[in-house]
């Protein structure tokens, strides 16, 4: 069983309730909200007030993505009653561990990102304990970018680790998803697929959601 996690990163966001709805009619499993703060990464998005509007608009579950420095410090704000996973950056993360136990007692399912830079071996003492692991497979901070090829290998490497440690931790891959990509990309372990410029490029986003779902389920 493999998911769609859209994210709302290329969308219209004086228009987000109308897209959201149209996730909705396609069938998306989660929505995913890349929050960025302009230091982690070179871009700025939306914070908390809009992940709470966004939540009162969908009933779709939250994917919540913080590329943001010390998320630590406002992991609260976003364990929302909708929020299904949140996310933090290995890289940004002083005290990993901690941050990891926080999001859990929140009742939040806790999710570890890397850059596609960073070594699996980051998670060595970690991986028992995370309900998720996302890879990056373009730099953080845009939409649209081109798949970074060697995330082939780290998925299959994160695939074969994850068997022999905590075979229930989800894989999430993030970054140049697209139709062409996507069964080969469950072939080789993805359980969650973040898609941002191909459903909302699409003309009719509902029918690009569906496509994609026929692949994945
Ligand atoms: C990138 C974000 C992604 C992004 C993916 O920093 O984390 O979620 O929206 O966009 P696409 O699917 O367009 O590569
Ligand atoms: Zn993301």
């Amino acid at each position: 069983m493999a998911y769609l996690s859209p994210s709302i990163l290329t969308a219209d966001f004086a228009d987000l309730k109308t897209q959201l709805k149209k996730l909705e009619e396609g069938g998306a499993d989660f929505v995913h909200l890349d929050v960025m703060d302009g230091s982690f990464v070179p871009n700025i998005t939306f914070g908390q007030p809009v992940v709470r509007s966004i939540a009162k608009a969908t009933d779709l579950p939250l994917d919540v993505h913080l590329m943001i420095v010390r998320p630590e410090l406002c992991l609260e704000e976003f364990a929302l009653p909708q929020t299904e996973f949140i996310v933090v950056h290995e890289e940004a993360c002083l005290h990993l561990h901690r941050t990891v136990q926080q999001i859990k007692a929140l009742g939040k399912k806790a999710g570890v990102a890397l850059n596609p830079a960073t070594s699996l071996s980051t998670l060595d003492y970690i991986l028992p304990e995370l309900d998720m692991v996302l890879l990056m497979s373009v730099n953080p901070g845009f939409g649209g970018q081109k798949f970074i090829e060697t995330s082939w290998q780290k998925i299959r490497e994160l695939d074969a680790l994850r068997k022999a440690k905590n075979p229930d931790m989800l894989i999430e891959l993030d970054g140049g998803v697209n139709l062409d990509n996507a069964a080969a990309l469950k072939e080789a372990g993805v359980d969650v697929f973040v898609a941002g410029n191909a459903v909302f490029s699409a003309e009719d986003m509902a029918e690009r959601v569906r496509q994609f779902q026929r692949i994945l389920k």
